[in-house]
């Protein structure tokens, strides 16, 4: 009875040292019937109890001696059949044939339009500052001057970072910057004036995600201060700025507005025109587009950052990336700038 265990052992190493395989299923074949994880191997452990005890250790040498027998074998046929694949191959390769062409990259929209703002600021003296996007609440809403209260504030509209999570110097609330505003006090706490920036970056807001509005987005934020700047310093720049963008014959209009970091606030509409259908819809049916929020600091901004508002003056302005990215590019849903589907971004190859 022990006997015969033993020679079907030994008839499975002889089976294995014979095993062929001409290709990559058949050495997958052999793997998966000698070291798979049911090998025929297995069963055969478990005739131990079967076997005298004077003989088990006898025994266990034998199967373990078929493992390593069926593992080098594995690793032979392995290597062979790769040889033979490469030798195929080498016969089939031409090297004469051109080479395939490397497909290209391509710059995200959203990437696009923040170059060419970012190009149209530096180019009359505003250079780019930077500031987390994990923000703490005074930068992104006490320094500028947003009241506990203010709707702002509201938990439907912030993402707060967990209590407990590693947070800012003092521990203070922290939460994902809602706007890039907050680069302006980090900005005014650290320079003295003249201040001539601007702070591209991501936000964040807790809203419903659709073809309009998603939950991060870009904006660009704008922060001049020096000794009697005005208000008809800022409406120049910004129709600069409109002109670069959407060409020289752009007219734009200034709308009283609110703001809790300005006074006064605007918002700056351009005149898009109401040629078309698509005018209509775009605009509302008034041929104006709402671009950008702006306004003069308000004197408590300066304070709450260190500078003297008897001497200074300023302003600042902001606006959000996406939404010029889509009338740029004629896309008609936010959502698709965030999938990265290649089809969407393949069509902005090549486009600088
Ligand atoms: N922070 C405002 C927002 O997110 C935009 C804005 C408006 C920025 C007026 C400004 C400004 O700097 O002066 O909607």
């Amino acid at each position: 009875m022990a006997n015969e265990v033993f020679q079907r052992v030994e008839a499975l190493i002889t089976e294995i040292e014979n095993a062929t395989a001409g290709n990559a299923e058949q050495v997958e074949a052999f793997r998966i019937r000698y070291l798979g994880t049911k090998n025929v191997l297995k069963p055969l452990m478990g005739e131990m109890r079967n076997i005298p005890n004077d003989q088990k250790r006898d025994f266990g040498q034998l199967v373990n001696r078929a493992k390593e027998v069926a593992q080098a074998k594995y690793d032979a046929l392995q290597a062979a059949t790769r040889e033979n694949a490469g030798a195929d191959a080498g016969a089939k390769l031409d090297l004469t044939a051109p080479a395939e062409p490397l497909p290209l990259g391509s710059r995200h929209p959203i990437a696009l339009t923040m170059r060419r703002i970012i190009g149209i600021f530096e180019r009359i003296g505003f250079t780019v500052a930077e500031g987390p996007e994990v923000e703490d609440d005074w930068h992104n809403f006490t320094a500028m001057n947003t009241p506990e209260d203010h709707p702002a504030r509201d938990m439907q509209d912030t993402f707060y970072v967990a209590a407990g999570m590693p947070a800012g110097p003092d521990n203070a609330d922290m939460l994902l910057r809602t706007h890039t505003s907050s680069v302006q006090a980090r900005t005014m706490e650290n320079n003295r004036p003249p201040i001539r920036i601007i702070a591209p970056g991501r936000v964040y807001r807790n809203e419903t995600i659709s073809a309009r509005s998603h939950a991060q987005f870009h904006q660009v934020e704008g922060l001049y201060i020096a000794e009697k700047v005005s208000f008809a310093d800022m409406k120049a720049t910004l129709l600069h700025f409109a002109r670069e963008m959407y060409g020289d014959k752009t007219k734009i209009r200034l709308r009283p507005s609110y703001f809790p970091f300005t006074e006064p606030s605007a918002e700056m509409d351009i005149w898009w025109g109401l040629e078309s259908e698509h005018d209509y819809r775009i605009t509302k049916g008034t041929g104006w587009l709402e671009i950008l929020g702006c306004g003069m600091v308000d004197p408590e901004v300066l304070k709450n950052c260190g500078i003297d508002p008897e001497k200074y003056t300023g302003y600042a302005f902001g606006m959000g990336i996406e939404r010029q990215a889509m009338l740029l590019y004629n896309i008609t849903d936010i959502r698709l700038m965030f999938e990265n589907d290649v089809r969407f971004l393949k069509q902005f190859a090549g486009v600088l």
